[in-house]
């Protein structure tokens, strides 16, 4: 075994994503087979005693790599000296909302998570938020975290190129890791954008073999746009082993490499692709030892650059109606 256990704060723990992704985590599927782990366990005091219950579970499971469990409803105490952290914790929207319409409830929950960020993590920490609206409030959070390094901020729009691709390959009769290079840009709301524009099936543009380009853009792009709202619909609560296992993959690529392919993830903005400095927003990204970098230089135009300032409107528009909430 490795010898350094690796700290893992999640928050929201006590809640639904958190009942599945704990205990993949817990398997060792974000560091591997070979490393040891310890879970920092973060929730609000009232449901103390449900998460007691999740912790009996984890101990049930009897997982080997899992060194120890610690649970607090203290962030400071949550985020010290962690290694990685993912953020789950914030309420999630019901039946006729959008995930805008979270932000005022949610922004003040990233404002003081960003602060004790800033204070206790160390700054290699890598940092995924799940909780929505997902951009926003990894804004917030790297915002109120000034000496935290924003490039180990990421949101999750992981779930949606997950999403993408599972149509995708259903439609061009392919397997899901033959198709390269998709990427869902902007906001993880109905204004993202499934970019098919670069994807390949063994060098062939993928466009060319689905053909049906009417099934792109009335179809694919609208479903995934509101494939959250459809599971809400059908389940009466949101998405949650599926968002479990977007964080999984978001967080075991960044950690361990995405083996060449791109994939989509939440990036504080550098202002390439004309997006504004500072916005978080779904990108494309290849991952290798630990690091990401931003797929550059693509050539956006057309519909493509159509659709990307859309969603990007909308996360400036989401930024001014927080700058109004939080300060
Ligand atoms: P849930 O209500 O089942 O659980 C949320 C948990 O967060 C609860 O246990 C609650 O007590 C806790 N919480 C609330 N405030 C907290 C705080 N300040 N600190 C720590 N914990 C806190 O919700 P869920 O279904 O697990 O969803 C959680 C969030 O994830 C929601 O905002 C949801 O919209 C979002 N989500 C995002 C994606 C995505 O793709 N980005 C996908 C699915 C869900
Ligand atoms: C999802 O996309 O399933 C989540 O963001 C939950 C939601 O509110 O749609």
């Amino acid at each position: 075994m490795t010898g350094h256990v690796k700290q893992i704060a999640v928050t929201g723990a006590a809640g639904q994503i958190c009942y599945s992704l704990l205990f993949r985590i817990a398997r060792g599927e974000l560091y591997g087979p070979r490393q040891p782990i310890s879970l920092r366990l973060l929730d609000l005091p009232q449901v103390q005693p449900a998460l007691r219950g999740v912790v009996m579970e984890l101990e049930d499971g009897a997982f080997p790599l899992l060194a120890d469990v610690a649970v607090t409803d203290d962030a400071r105490l949550a985020f010290r000296d962690i290694d990685a952290a993912i953020l789950v914790g914030s309420r999630p929207r019901s039946k006729g909302m959008e995930r805008r319409d979270l932000l005022a409830t949610n922004a003040e929950i990233f404002r003081l998570q960003g602060r004790a960020l800033n204070d206790v993590a160390k700054l290699d920490a890598k940092v995924l938020v799940v909780g929505n609206p997902a951009n926003t409030n990894a804004m917030i959070l790297s915002e109120h975290a000034p000496e935290f390094p924003s490039e180990n901020i990421t949101s999750m729009i992981r779930l949606d190129h997950n999403r993408a691709l599972a149509q995708l390959a259903r439609k061009a009769l392919v397997g899901l890791e033959e198709i390269k290079g998709l990427v869902v840009w902007g906001n993880h709301s109905p204004t993202m954008f499934v970019d098919w524009s670069h994807a390949t099936v063994a060098g062939r543009p993928l466009a060319d073999i689905v053909a049906d380009h009417d099934w792109y853009h009335k179809t694919l792009i609208p479903q995934v746009a509101r494939r959250g709202t459809a599971v809400i619909e059908a389940r009466g609560a949101s998405s949650a082993a599926s968002a479990a296992n977007a964080a999984i993959d978001h967080m075991r690529d960044w950690i361990n490499g995405s083996g060449g392919d791109w994939v989509s993830m939440g990036l504080c903005s550098d202002g390439s692709y004309g997006i504004p400095e500072g916005l978080f927003c779904g990108s494309p990204a290849i991952c290798a030892e630990g690091q990401y970098a931003r797929v550059a230089d693509l050539k956006i135009r057309g519909y493509a650059r159509v659709m990307l300032d859309r969603t990007v409107a909308e996360l400036i528009e989401e930024r001014e109606a927080v700058r109004a909430l939080v300060s």
